[in-house]
């Protein structure tokens, strides 16, 4: 599939002023995206659990402007102007003007607000590039454009994409996959699409609870991070085992085989991590009380029998993965043990979730 699909053929009816808004959730990656190409092809296909609770709203509102020379925007976080947000955005919407040749034509203020706070030391690129992507969408919308099916939100993702790689796993639930997987049908490094087969019960409303050990800067940007895998001793292994995890995980979501599900999910986390401590320059993005919760995790799973799990972003928080159905017993159990690894006892409950929402139209 080509690019050159997304590019908008003349808009048929104008607009002079408006706003959207929508609210997109965050994602958590069971195989994981590590590795990219140029313009943001994934290096190796991924899938993700869409979150719920872990969201960002954003409202865009657009104003025709005189002339069609400069990009013009203002953002604000929560109500504050965050100027240094600017240079991303800038970066985006360059990134993007050939698929969105309205960009230059209007004045924009970008309004937005994450469920988590900022410091939490989750990122919200991922919920906040899929939300203005959607709220660019729903402008170019009523500027009426010829389209073929799923376009809306096949668009949406493929500029979230341009954004931030992962942001293209943020717009619709509760499965999705993106880059190109010779058994997953219709899938693409282009765009994140719904996982397409059976899902087990087992796998319906999963809980994912987020431990806060480390709410700091991200220690590596993704970009740094992605690019210690130009040249990686391991990465081509790797790539080919994100194609074979993914693979296995077709089965396991249509048996519900809960532990081969734990037995990928741990192992791509860890490998996720090994990546960056075998990169030149290294990297340990874990911290003590990363490597506590992990051997309480698989203590607890030991003595009980529960099907809990951990993942891991590229930092040092985990994510604590588990069936519904041990809603309780799991969460006395981060009460009793993990809370304390915590940073300021501080953590985030959530789980799966259906995707982006939009709020309001107002025109
Ligand atoms: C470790 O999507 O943040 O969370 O494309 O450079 O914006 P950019 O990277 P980003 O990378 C996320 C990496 C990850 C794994 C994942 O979500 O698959």
């Amino acid at each position: 599939m080509q690019e050159t699909r997304f590019i908008p053929k003349a808009y048929t009816s104008s607009i002079e002023n408006g706003s959207f808004t929508w609210s997109s959730p965050s994602n958590i990656a069971l195989v994981k995206y590590w590795g990219k190409k140029e313009h943001q092809i994934p290096e190796n296909p991924s899938v993700s659990f869409t979150l719920d609770n872990c969201k960002t709203t954003t409202t865009l509102s657009f104003s025709k402007k005189e002339s069609s020379d400069d990009f013009s925007f203002d953002v604000f976080l929560d109500g504050d102007k965050k100027d240094d947000f600017k240079l991303k955005i800038e970066a985006f919407f360059k990134r993007i003007e050939a698929y969105l040749p309205f960009l230059r034509d209007y004045y924009f203020k970008i309004e937005t607000s994450n469920t988590f706070p900022h410091s939490s030391g989750i990122a919200s690129s991922a919920s906040g590039m899929s939300a203005l992507a959607l709220c660019l969408m729903s402008i170019e919308e009523e500027l009426d454009v010829d389209h073929f099916d799923d376009y809306f939100f096949q668009k949406a993702s493929f500029l979230a994409r341009l954004g931030s790689g992962s942001a293209c796993r943020s717009l619709e639930g509760d499965l999705v996959v993106w880059g190109k997987h010779d058994e997953i049908d219709g899938s693409s490094d282009l765009f994140g699409v719904k996982y397409p087969f059976e899902v087990h019960q087992n796998f319906k409303n999963y809980q994912d609870t987020i431990l806060l050990v480390d709410k700091g800067e991200k220690q590596v940007s993704s970009t740094v991070g992605h690019n210690l895998m130009y040249g990686h001793p391991f990465a081509q292994e790797r790539f080919k085992q994100a194609h074979e995890n993914l693979s296995s995980l077709i089965s396991v979501f249509k048996e519900g085989d809960l532990d081969t599900f734990i037995e990928i999910v741990e192992s791509e986390a860890l490998t996720l991590h090994a990546m960056m401590m075998t990169s030149m320059p290294y990297f340990i993005l874990m911290k003590p009380n990363t490597l506590e919760i992990i051997n309480k995790i698989w203590s607890f799973r030991k003595k009980t029998g529960s099907k809990v799990c951990f993942t891991l972003d590229a930092g040092a928080n985990v994510h604590v993965l588990y069936p519904k159905n041990e809603s309780k017993q799991v969460c006395g159990f981060i009460k009793n043990e993990l809370v304390a690894y915590c940073q300021n006892g501080h953590y985030i409950c959530d789980r799966i979730g259906f995707g982006a929402k939009q709020l309001t139209i107002e025109n």
